[in-house]
């Protein structure tokens, strides 16, 4: 019998999407981001963009970070990231608002641009403006000599490898390994972080593809659950600190690929509204891990299933409170509260891709979304 194999089905390495596909990269992806710069046992993280310019780095009394679309939301965990260890202020900007508002730029800010095409126009037109006010920019990209890291002063490119699917899933996760890295190596630079604190990051983030091949372990679970709220109209995702931005992202890679509306909201925001949306047909997909503010979303948890809503939640292994009152929970491994992002994406890419594929969408080329957008 001929075996009939195309270009394509070849590149697809026997995953039936390339979002799949790139879904089970990730622990290889993080480990192909962090090769080579992060040595565990020295307790050193060499990057070159960083390295060299480590005083104009550390030394920002602020840092800007320009990014769209799922870039922005690895922005948004850069953040607390930066804030918290580097102590330095951070503010996240949609790019294509930042470089029509007149943004105040002072000389001795740094602006990082995260892009993984690096051919996003808005961000790209971003960073000319920043330059043009006399900002330093640093680029994270993962397409190799792309715009965006030639228009950078300096930059780290994330080694996701090639990103094929429209909806972002492991140029998320090497992002925010890039980004924490830089965190530390700024936290170290500035004092900030205990040398201990330092190596016990870095060995911790050496354990996270590890941990990620674990969580994806819980694929027919997850698929299970797809199947169970794939007819929802409307989904809600919520999350606190650390894994607020994730619930932007999961409500985000639920849209693009299912068409089903979704919204990320911070937990406790709840109550300020989208709570009256709260009835017997609607999902809540509530990242509740127990580092993170666990009592308080828990209580944010009764709210919801007070109101009769779907509870899916997304726990530390082993949880019990959050079990006792979800319709559905996905356990991740336990890790230290700034690496959960990484882990807690996981589950939330597969059950947008279930979905997706249960409603017969065209998963990796959604209607209307392109994977680079260099229109404005
Ligand atoms: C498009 C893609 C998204 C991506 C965004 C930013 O909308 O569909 O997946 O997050 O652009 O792209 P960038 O290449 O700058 O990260």
């Amino acid at each position: 019998q001929e075996l009939q194999l195309n270009l394509e089905q070849i590149e697809k390495g026997g995953y039936e999407h390339f979002m799949l596909k790139e879904i089970y990269e990730q622990p290889n992806a993080i480990i192909d981001t962090y090769r080579g710069r992060m040595l565990v046992n020295e307790g050193i993280v060499r990057m070159a963009g960083v390295d060299d310019n480590i005083e104009r780095l550390a030394n920002a009394k602020r840092i800007l970070i320009v990014a769209c679309g799922t870039s922005w939301h690895a922005g948004l965990v850069a953040e607390y990231i930066f804030e918290d260890f580097a102590r330095i202020p951070v503010e996240v900007e949609y790019a294509s608002e930042f470089r029509y508002r007149n943004p105040i730029i002072y000389e001795n800010d740094v602006v990082i641009a995260i892009s993984q095409s690096g051919e996003t126009a808005d961000t790209m037109a971003a960073i000319k403006l920043a330059k043009e006010k006399g900002a330093f920019v640093f680029g994270v990209c993962n397409v190799v000599g792309s715009s965006i890291s030639r228009e950078s002063h300096a930059g780290a490119y994330t080694h996701a490898g090639p990103e094929i699917g429209v909806a972002s899933t492991k140029a998320f996760t090497t992002q925010i390994t890039v980004l924490t890295m830089i965190a530390l190596k700024l936290a170290k630079h500035r004092g900030t972080i205990s040398d201990s604190d330092f190596r016990y990051h870095l060995q911790e983030l050496d354990r996270i593809p590890a941990k990620i091949s674990k969580v994806l372990e819980a694929n027919d679970h997850i698929k299970l659950i797809a199947d169970k709220y794939k007819e929802a109209p409307n989904c809600l995702y919520l999350g606190r600190g650390y894994n607020f931005p994730v619930a932007l992202e999961g409500a985000l890679k639920l849209k693009e690929i299912s068409y089903i509306h979704a919204e990320g909201y911070p937990a406790a925001e709840m109550k300020h509204g989208p709570i009256a949306l709260i009835d017997e047909q609607m999902p809540v997909v509530v990242i509740a891990t127990k580092k993170g503010h666990y009592e308080k979303v828990v209580s944010n948890i009764q709210e919801i299933k007070s109101r009769k809503g779907k509870i899916i939640g997304i726990v530390t292994e082993g949880d019990e409170a959050v079990r006792d009152l979800a319709d559905y929970v996905i356990e991740i491994p336990e890790t230290i509260e700034s690496l959960t992002p990484l882990l807690t994406t996981i589950p939330l890419q597969l059950l947008s891709y279930h979905i997706a594929v249960m409603l017969g969408k065209n998963v990796d080329q959604p209607r209307n979304l392109a994977k680079s957008v260099t229109v404005e």
